[in-house]
């Protein structure tokens, strides 16, 4: 729980900046561009930190990376509440991002290496039940603090406006955050890298494998051995010059993002009222979102270490297939222009349902399986360095979905957007069927196998 609530703060800073925006915008007078790169570029700073985040662990330790981010988070909360311009908040929010992006590869590899086999993939799903809950807070605490105003951009406490404490909580999570941090001991794969066996033992005895924990050790030592640190070196192979299994991972983390999962999340208040939904009913649909979210994230909890992972996300990619495609058509039927679009009967409510399906079927599936499949399918000796890079990608990739949304809806319409969405809900279906190996129940140290290696070339 303690790894997993940095996804918290990944939920929470990532969504925090919705309620604030409209009043960001007016503070400081920017154009609706700006708007765009204020929300967006967190996430440069998020792909960042996930890059880095694999080889500082392999260097430092998992622990005082943890609470490296943890300092950052405090930070960014503290800098962006106070930034008096918006290249100050901009700044601010690229380190909120750079713990953002830390977080979000320390807790799968953490969790990845703490959990027993047979209930890694409930443990690892924890950290998307923590996003989600993250988000679901921010969504909360934005609108609690706007009511509490009278608006985002009035004056709340201490002559400071409710858009600015919006940004300030999240030093709460943030603390504790690093306080627990503190207190879970390193992983055994760490200590016995760095050659302390007799700590590693100790944890593997207390956490992980109580019943045999010298025959785990050997394990784990043998898969390590020959190699102290992953290089750069390691993630060539065959496969356009990469290693397949990185390319997999890589994939995975894309499509987790370009079937537009953060179009709903980062936008949907301005996207209900952009088809003609009040404010009100706008806001009460992302609190419905919102929840829909956290509560399905307990099927995948349940089903992943039973059901395996490709299944559930060939179920999921369907199911999302089917919600995008009633939103697209839906959409596809708005009439009017810009923001101010109406959706007459019935196609309102199918839209309603459509995008609430896709959200049912991501949240049960998608969501935190990747973050598992991430944790869990590159062998030890590539780890932190491809589940960092791995990672990165997942946050280019919502970069690039994130910037891309409103212009494209702009130029092109809801409603294709939304079919693009679909087509690669469908790609993603191929993706995980004929390329993702399913490895639910195996230790992580029996995937040495899914890497291949280039032979050596003779000159
Ligand atoms: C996943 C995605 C993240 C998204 C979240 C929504 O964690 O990686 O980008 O915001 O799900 O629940």
């Amino acid at each position: 729980m303690a790894a997993a609530l940095g996804g918290l703060l990944f939920g929470f800073d990532t969504s925090v900046i919705n309620g604030a925006v409209n009043s960001i915008q007016s503070d400081f007078n920017l154009g609706s561009a700006a708007v765009v790169i204020t929300v967006a570029i967190t996430l440069i700073g998020c792909a960042i930190g996930a890059w880095f985040a694999g080889q500082l662990a392999d260097v430092w330790g998992r622990k005082p990376v943890m609470v490296l981010a943890a300092l950052l988070f405090v930070a960014s909360s503290i800098g962006s509440a106070y930034a008096f311009a918006i290249w100050d908040l901009m700044s601010w929010r690229v380190i909120g991002g750079l713990a953002i992006g830390i977080a979000s590869v320390i807790a799968p590899a953490y969790i990845g290496e703490m959990a027993p086999a047979r209930l890694r993939g409930a443990l690892s799903s924890l950290q998307q039940l923590a996003i989600t809950l993250g988000i679901f807070l921010a969504l909360l605490s934005d609108a609690g603090l706007a009511r509490a105003a009278g608006g985002a951009g009035n004056e709340l406490w201490w002559g400071m406006p409710a858009w600015r404490w919006m940004l300030l909580v999240g030093v709460i999570p943030a603390v504790v955050y690093g306080l627990l941090s503190l207190t879970i001991p390193e992983s055994p794969h760490f200590l016995i890298r760095k050659s302390r066996n007799k700590d590693a033992l100790a944890v593997i005895r207390r956490f992980t494998s109580p019943v045999n924990p010298e025959q785990r050790l050997k394990e784990i030592e043998e898969s390590l051995e020959n190699e102290r640190r992953s290089t750069y070196r390691e993630l060539r192979g065959p496969a356009l010059g990469l290693q397949p299994i990185l390319w997999i991972g890589i994939g995975m983390a894309a499509f987790q993002q370009l079937v537009g999962i953060n179009a709903i999340f980062y936008y949907s208040t301005t996207l209900w009222q952009s088809v003609g939904f009040s404010q009100e009913d706008s806001f009460t649909t992302s609190v419905i979102t919102s929840i829909i979210n956290v509560a399905l994230t307990f099927v995948a909890i349940f089903f992943v270490d039973k059901v395996g992972r490709k299944l559930l996300l060939l179920v999921g990619s369907a199911g999302m297939f089917v919600g995008l495609v009633a939103a697209a058509v839906s959409f596809s039927q708005a009439t009017g222009s810009g923001d101010s679009l109406t959706l007459a009967a019935p196609w309102g409510p199918i839209a309603l349902v459509g995008a609430n399906l896709f959200v049912i079927f991501f949240a049960a599936t998608w969501g935190p399986v990747m973050w598992v499949v991430l944790g869990e399918v590159f062998p030890n000796k590539i780890r932190g360095l491809a589940l960092g890079i791995a990672t990165a990608f997942n946050w280019i990739f919502n970069f690039i979905v994130t910037l891309l949304f409103p212009i494209m809806s702009a130029a092109v319409g809801l409603g294709f957007v939304y079919a693009g969405f679909a087509f690669f809900a469908v790609l993603s279906f191929w993706f995980v069927k004929a390329l993702l190996p399913e490895v639910s129940g195996l230790e992580l140290e029996d995937k040495s196998k899914l890497v291949r290696h280039k032979k050596p070339t003779t000159a």
